[in-house]
């Protein structure tokens, strides 16, 4: 999704230090980018002054702006009007001395388009956002007395403006006149920054690591004015003001940053196995608490999108095998049928990696409507869906750049299963086993074993289609695998139930269809080498995932056995057969087309 990044201070340098808040938000995907500074010189006609590009921020600079000491900067995910310059962000009013940025969707636009045009606005963008700048100069006509009053004049008028705006956004709007940044949030993630003599905005705390860890998370409904001297909130409809409520990031400017590799998403992938032993020692005693709730509530449901649910589905099985204990689980955007039969005692854990998934926030607000507990597992303290649990246990995976996500998935992974083990108090057993996935996952991580997957890579990266099966816990490591291929190597993968095989997928495999086999040495390894047969019979190429190798297998990766958690280092090789494929195709691990890291409209 889009990101936004907010400066003002006394350095003059306002547009590069954005541009380089920019930088650090790429991560989260985008089609376009801009920057809109105050000049610092008082000239005539003072205008804000905007330079905006479709396209990556590559090696653009902005040394051809003007100085000053308040700009702020978008990039963006198109929702209404296409991928040019005239449609990125930010966009200004008719006088060009008011700008702004947004993230989300105006849904009443075209209403206040309509109205505005007839107020004699002229508008240059196909966007939904543009109706913000009009809107903010036509309060501003209204509440505008004397030039003194510009700066309570420009935050009522933002205010005025972002009491009409439906739907769920995040703005931020600058004018030449006020010495501030006044911003507002209803389900947009935006944070702020608290400097010493600067301050700032952004729509994700990592942007503003290189300048602080004093941060304030806006809630929904939330505003907030933002100058040089001080971060004012208060509330958007009453008025009324709001403590700010300070919280010290626990990351550091340097996780941000890719240091020795080439990638973040490989960068990611080698940290597993020092968070998981880091799991498997830590105090569980979060775990305990959450299982100790889990254990009361006579049902409980998982949700996810994407990759978190899968994390759920995984989830239903630890909790199953392990606890005894049937739980059920969706993914967010199909969750509303399950929504209307929760019981009020029921359970909601709601798992997510940025805390700010629009279609998980959604599921989590009805649930509470519903006086329903909410229980989640986020790795974005703060966020929005950490702030609105009853219950919530950082996963602990530090900030995760690359858009397949790779460590927010194993440590989710890592406490649910201490979770289901605490259920039946034995967290101990779940240590060790996390301790065994640990070491499996630095043999998998090992130079030895990455140069094997580096030579599949090569041999498999004209692939059209990948067949992933798997039984139990290895099925939910092929829908894992197949989505982390699908999302960044653009290689079409599907992960099956090896069982379900026989039930109409099997008509697909023909001469060399590739088939991937998941077969941990656990209760279902004969019935998977089973399956595994009845498609190397019809001609398929077989893969095998497994600790031995097998006459079956015209590939083998071997996977040293970690018990119940073997699911963590079988999805690391995939996660590192989907990185070297991505590789060996030419496209970016890191921010594949189309996909955003968090997907923060519905
Ligand atoms: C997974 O690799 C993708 N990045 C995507 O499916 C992701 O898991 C999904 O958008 C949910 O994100 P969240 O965990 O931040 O809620
Ligand atoms: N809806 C706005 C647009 O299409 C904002 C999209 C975004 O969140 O980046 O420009």
């Amino acid at each position: 999704m889009c990101g936004i990044f907010g400066y003002i201070g006394d350095k003059k340098t306002a547009p590069s230090i954005v541009l380089k808040g920019l930088k650090t938000l790429e991560y989260r995907g985008y089609d376009s980018w801009g920057v809109a500074v105050v000049p610092e010189k008082k000239t005539t006609e003072k205008v804000i002054v905007v330079k905006k590009k479709a396209g990556k921020i590559g090696n653009a600079d902005v040394v051809d702006m003007p100085e000053g000491s308040l700009a702020f900067g978008h990039t963006r995910w198109a929702t209404h009007g296409g991928v040019t310059d005239k449609n990125a962000h930010p966009h200004l009013d008719c006088t060009k001395t008011i700008a702004v940025i947004h993230n989300g969707i105006v849904e009443n636009y075209e209403k206040l388009k309509t109205k505005l045009e007839g107020l004699g606005h002229r508008f240059v963008s196909e966007t939904d956002t543009e109706v913000i700048a009009h809107l903010v100069e036509e309060y501003l006509k209204k509440y505008s007395v004397l030039p003194r009053d510009a700066a309570p004049a420009f935050s009522k008028a933002v205010q005025a403006t972002f009491q009409e705006l439906e739907g769920l956004n995040a703005i931020i709007v600058i004018n030449t006149a006020a010495e501030e940044m006044v911003a507002a949030r209803n389900g947009s993630p935006l944070v702020a920054g608290f400097g010493h003599g600067e301050n700032y905005l952004a729509s994700d705390p990592a942007a503003l690591l290189p300048h602080t860890k004093q941060v304030h998370f806006l809630e929904d409904d939330e505003m907030v004015i933002v100058s040089k001297g001080g971060i004012h909130i208060f509330n958007a409809h009453t008025g009324q003001r709001v403590r700010p409520r300070k919280q010290l990031l626990t990351w550091t400017a340097e996780e941000t940053e890719k240091g020795k590799f080439p990638y973040f998403m490989l960068k990611e992938i080698h940290e597993q196995a020092g968070l998981l032993s880091e799991i498997a020692s830590e105090s569980p005693e979060q775990s305990i608490l959450i299982a100790r709730e889990l254990k009361k509530a006579p049902r409980v449901y998982m949700v996810g999108a994407g990759t978190s649910a899968h994390a759920a589905r995984a989830a239903s099985y630890f909790f199953s095998l392990i606890a005894g204990k049937l739980v059920n689980y969706g993914v967010a955007s199909e969750f509303d049928h399950r929504l209307s039969v929760i019981p009020k005692d029921g359970a909601l854990m709601a798992l997510s990696q940025s805390g700010e998934t629009m279609d998980l926030l959604e599921v989590v607000k009805k649930a509470k409507e519903k006086n329903i507990k909410i229980f989640s597992l986020v790795n974005v303290v703060g966020s929005t869906l950490w702030r609105m649990s009853d219950e919530h246990l950082a996963i602990g995976a530090g900030p995760e750049k690359g858009v397949a996500s790779t460590k927010s998935f194993i440590t989710k992974i890592a406490h649910l299963l201490l979770i289901a083990y605490a259920m039946t108090d034995k967290v101990k057993e779940g240590q060790k086993n996390l301790i065994k996935a640990a070491k499996s996952t630095k043999i998998v991580t090992s130079k030895a074993h990455t140069h094997a997957i580096m030579a599949l890579a090569k041999k498999l990266k004209d692939e059209q289609h990948l067949y992933i099966i798997g039984h139990g816990l290895s099925y939910c490591a092929a829908l894992e695998s197949a989505l982390k291929i699908k999302e960044i190597s653009y290689i079409h993968a599907e992960g099956i139930p090896a069982g379900e095989l026989k039930h109409g997928t099997l008509a697909l495999v023909t001469k060399g269809t590739v088939c991937v086999v998941f077969a941990p040495r656990d209760e279902h390894y004969q019935s998977t080498m089973a399956n595994a047969m009845e498609m190397k019979a019809r001609g398929g190429y077989i893969i095998g995932i497994s600790d031995k190798n097998e006459e079956i297998f015209d590939e083998f990766l071997q996977v040293p056995d970690a018990g119940i958690a073997t699911i963590i280092p079988n999805i690391i090789v995939a996660q590192m057969l989907a990185y070297y494929l991505t590789i060996e195709r030419g496209f970016d691990p890191d921010m594949p087309r189309n996909l955003a890291k968090s997907v923060t409209v519905k």
